[in-house]
């Protein structure tokens, strides 16, 4: 896998670096020969960024941001379930304090991000993907349940959607898309049946790389899944 449609000695930031996805991306790009560098950030990273604080996100941009511009960004982030924490199987299930914790994670925090570091993208060709889920496409809902993870992925959609379209007049050389990985076996699928369905995390992050790597500025703003297909919102 190489980045081929970025300069050579690209530079990239990853988001959710200690997750199952993030783990494998950021494993893949430090085999790109043209990838130079490779910032995994999270709450145990040196600079720290935790979704839940603001103040962080906005630190670990400036600590980052050293003049040159950056090419990836990659938000592998997110939540699904947890200690005290279970996807819905029906509207008694709901919670409000659960559903904040999704929607602040998989959405306002990813959408803060976009915030603090769009900045700190190279205006000329830089590519940025939010990990987003088939399940958050609201006309592909045919099997309900799962209310906050679904919304979550829904409204972190329309974040990226409206991101792209104001970013396409600062930055006309930057692609951003909600990516939906597949299932995948990590500890967020594990509980779902995830490793007897979910595809190898290394797999799937070469697939989304790739996507990543073939989209144009054009593209900018598009849902896609892993084999490059565009996904009804
Ligand atoms: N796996 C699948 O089958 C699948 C399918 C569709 C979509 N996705 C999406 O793909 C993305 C990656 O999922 P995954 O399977 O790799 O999950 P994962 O292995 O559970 O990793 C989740 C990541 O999110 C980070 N995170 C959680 N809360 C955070 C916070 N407050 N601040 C900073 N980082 C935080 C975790 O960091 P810590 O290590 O600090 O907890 C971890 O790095 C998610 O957006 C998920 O919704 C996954």
């Amino acid at each position: 896998m190489t980045l081929d449609t970025l300069v050579p000695g690209y530079r990239a930031l990853v988001v959710g670096g200690s997750g199952g996805l993030g783990q494998a991306l950021c494993a893949q790009l430090l085999t790109d020969p043209r990838c130079a560098r490779v910032q995994a950030l999270g709450r145990q990273s040196e600079p720290r960024l935790d979704l839940l604080d603001e103040a962080s996100v906005r630190d670990a941009a400036a600590a980052l941001n050293d003049g040159q511009a950056w090419q990836v960004l990659l938000v592998a982030s997110g939540i699904l379930h947890g200690p005290g924490l279970q996807p819905e199987k029906r509207l008694a299930d709901l919670q409000a304090a659960t559903f904040e914790r999704v929607l602040a994670i998989n959405t306002i925090g990813p959408a803060l991000v976009l915030r603090h570091f769009a900045p700190l993208m190279d205006k000329q060709r830089s590519l940025v993907g939010l990990l987003s889920a088939k399940v958050g496409s609201i006309n592909d809902n045919r099997l309900g349940g799962w209310y906050a993870y679904r919304a979550s992925k829904a409204a972190l959609n329309m974040v990226v959607k409206t991101a792209a379209i104001e970013l396409s007049r600062t930055h006309k050389g930057l692609v951003l898309a909600a990516l939906h990985p597949g299932t995948v076996r990590t500890g967020l699928s594990e509980p779902f049946n995830g490793q007897v369905l979910g595809r190898d995390p290394a797999t799937a992050a070469g697939e989304l790389l790739a996507v990543l790597n073939g989209l144009k500025p054009e593209d900018s703003g598009g849902f896609r899944s892993y084999d490059g297909q565009p996904l009804p919102w």
